[in-house]
């Protein structure tokens, strides 16, 4: 019998052009494409050249037209509010249409760019479609970053006007957000014309206006002065959106998405990796400042006219462990979307998933996890409790929709505890040696993936083709370098065991520990350190830092390891999680001076340890495996 999937397979295998064209008939064009892959400039290669579309109108417009228009589109439940609000389609884009004509008033012009920096609120996403409404490029910016992060960040972006809210709510406490963006405002040296705030009652921003001075707007009397705005189509290879990610240093990524290519093969993920049908209802438990938030909160659920659920809490604590079940049962959702480590965390309050038996969960049909591994003890939990296929699917940043999965909607896999299941049609993975050779199956390799990428992957960085080139085409000339290592096996499962870069991923968010230590590296009494990701039963990973201090250094060290963990959480952001910083003699290193971070990270883990052959001295490991003993890591 043949395989669905393998056809699928096979079909994008052979003629990526053809596949993706016929994937494109279900999303509204303005203009056709003229060449629906353009492979005349490798190693860039641009998806719908000639096309013309609006995403906004995609998502929205096209629904209210088409019979959607009362259909929900959108349902924010915020527990931490005690708040439930929903939007019809019509609503919406009515919405969103007037934060776009505001936008407008503000001189936004298509490709000017509009930062983002707001908690789960239904105005952020508002705030995505009417900046893809007008072609401008919204970037948005995690909310759990610290000013610095948001001074980069409007740097590189230099964005002609920023949305933002008062305050965002973690859990019980409230976070002031407009201190952050005007410090942020005030360090970047590319200033913003206008800020735009939505004031939240649970504390509201001072504003300073542009008659006082300033560039503060107050979000209601803005959009209730403005017109709406109808949607401008834009060239398919246009920017929709830039997304910062990490990279290996403090200057992070802009990921950049076309508008053509992403709304197709979103929209096309829908059907065929989520198995779900126009008008059921997604929810997905991520943060809009993430790539997940973009794709599958935002942008795929409204494109293929589903419902979206935004949610704003956690997965415990607002109340409790089983505010996912209340959500999923409240609102009929089909399919649940989160990271692993929002399960632990269900898993550690309610062993037994006694709460899940308390809501009716009939309507529920499948779990997607991604953003990090899924632990099998995780998943088979998940699996037990909730009575549904729980899919573990693989993807970054940068691809924007999954690399590897179980695609529900084509053809369901058997699952292999620790595999995210097989490559995505689309995605021509290979594991690859040191010389760029492919390995056997079952063999350990660099993931990469051969060019060109599917639609909706990016195209470039953000003003920095040569960063792009060299970040991801050059180890392996004509594959993408995923900086994931990992095999396939006989049946083609796909098995992501570690990144082969300093990027570690602490409770699905990823982080670059050497951002880390250039924080650390600022303290005046810090000599030397090193930032290494230890295994956490409910992170997935935290950031450990080692710090070997000046000589003659002023402070003593319990004071310094306080002050480089509070410099973190104001650089970078709480969402660091950065607890421990521990003062040793010396670092670990080859004779070459190389800080031998694998070998602590493997110490820390409690991993037999080979010490390597190029160690400068083998006796520094004793001393940093008894300094991470004494903080609980490692073998007792
Ligand atoms: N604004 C301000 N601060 C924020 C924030 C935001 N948007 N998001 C997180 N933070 C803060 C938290 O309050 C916390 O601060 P603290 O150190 O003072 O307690 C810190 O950043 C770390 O946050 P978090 O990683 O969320 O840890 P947590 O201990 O609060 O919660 C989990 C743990 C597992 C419940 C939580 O990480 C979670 O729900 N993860 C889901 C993962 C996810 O959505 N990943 C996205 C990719 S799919
Ligand atoms: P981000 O760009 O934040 O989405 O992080 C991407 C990285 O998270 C990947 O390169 C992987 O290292 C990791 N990751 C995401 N999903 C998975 C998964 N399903 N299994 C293993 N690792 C994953």
């Amino acid at each position: 019998m043949t395989s669905r999937y393998d056809e699928t397979f096979t079909a994008a295998l052979n003629d990526p052009g053809e596949f993706w064209a016929k994937a494109a008939e279900a999303i509204d064009w303005d203009t056709r494409w003229d060449r629906a892959l353009d492979d005349t400039n490798p190693p860039f290669y641009r998806w719908f050249a000639g096309g013309r579309l609006n995403t906004c109108h995609n998502a929205l417009d096209r629904h209210v037209a088409a019979g959607r228009a009362d259909q929900l589109a959108l349902i924010y439940d915020s527990p931490v509010t005690d708040t439930v609000r929903k939007f019809t389609y019509r609503e919406l884009r009515d919405d969103v249409a007037g934060l776009a004509g505001a936008l407008r008033g503000l001189d936004v012009e298509p490709g000017d760019r509009v930062l983002i920096y707001m908690p789960m609120v239904p105005e952020a996403i508002m705030a995505m479609l009417a900046c893809a409404r007008i072609g401008a490029v919204h970037s948005v910016v995690f909310g759990g970053f610290a000013a610095r992060e948001l001074a980069t960040r409007i740097d590189d972006a230099k964005p002609k006007v920023i949305l933002s809210a008062s305050c965002g709510i973690e859990i019980d406490r409230v976070i002031p957000y407009k201190p952050l963006l005007d410090e942020a405002v005030d360090v970047a040296s590319s200033k913003p014309d206008a800020c735009v705030v939505l004031q939240r009652p649970e504390q509201t921003a001072k504003l300073v206006p542009p008659s006082a001075g300033g560039r503060d707007h107050d979000w209601l009397e803005l959009v209730s002065a403005a017109l709406p705005a109808d949607c401008i189509p834009v060239a398919a290879t246009d920017p929709l959106y830039i997304l910062y990610t990490s990279g290996t240093t403090g200057l992070p990524k802009g990921i950049v998405r076309d508008n053509g290519g992403h709304a197709v093969a979103l929209n096309w993920s829908m059907a065929n990796v989520y198995g779900l049908e126009p008008g059921d209802v997604f929810f997905t438990a991520s943060d809009v400042g993430w790539v997940v938030g973009h794709s599958y909160i935002t942008y795929a659920p409204l494109i293929y006219g589903c419902t979206t659920v935004l949610f704003e809490g956690k997965p415990v604590g607002t109340p409790d462990a089983g505010v996912f079940w209340r959500i999923i049962a409240d609102h009929g959702a089909k399919a649940m979307f989160t990271a692993p480590t929002a399960f632990r965390a269900i898993k550690r309050e309610d062993p037994e998933g006694t709460l899940i038996r308390k809501y009716d969960l009939s309507r529920f049909k499948a779990l997607f996890l991604a953003g990090e591994r899924a632990d099998p003890a995780t998943v088979q939990w998940a699996e037990t409790h909730l009575k549904v296929p729980v899919i573990d699917h693989w993807w970054q940043t940068e691809t924007g929709w999954p690399i590897a999965a179980n695609c529900v909607g084509l053809e369901q896999f058997p699952v292999k505890y620790g595999s995210a299941t097989k490559p995505v049609p689309g995605w021509n993975l290979q594991v690859l040696d040191s010389k760029g050779d492919q390995v056997e199956p079952g063999e350990i390799g660099a993931l990469a993936v051969k060019l060109p990428l599917p639609p909706g992957a990016l195209p470039t960085l953000w003003n920095a083709d040569e960063r792009f080139k060299e970040s991801y085409l050059t180890t392996y000339p004509g594959y993408y370098e995923t900086a994931d290592a990992g095999y396939i096996d006989d049946d083609g499962y796909v098995f992501v065991m570690t990144r082969t870069d300093d990027i570690i991923n602490v409770a699905g968010h990823r982080l670059s520990t050497g951002a880390i230590e250039e924080v650390l590296a600022e303290h005046p009494d810090v000599a030397e350190c090193a930032v290494i990701g230890a295994a956490d039963s409910l992170k997935g990973q935290v950031p450990v830092g080692f710090l070997v201090l000046k000589v003659g250094a002023e402070k003593p060290s319990s004071e310094i390891s306080t002050d480089v963990v509070q410099m973190v959480r104001e650089r970078i952001g709480p969402v660091v999680s950065f607890k421990t910083a521990l003062v040793v003699k010396r670092l670990p290193k080859t004779r070459s001076g190389k800080v031998l971070r694998g070998t602590m990270r493997a110490i820390a883990d409690g991993q037999a340890v080979r010490v390597p052959a190029t160690i400068d001295d083998p006796i520094i490991l004793d001393e940093i495996s008894d300094t991470l003993r004494g903080a609980g890591y490692g073998a007792p």
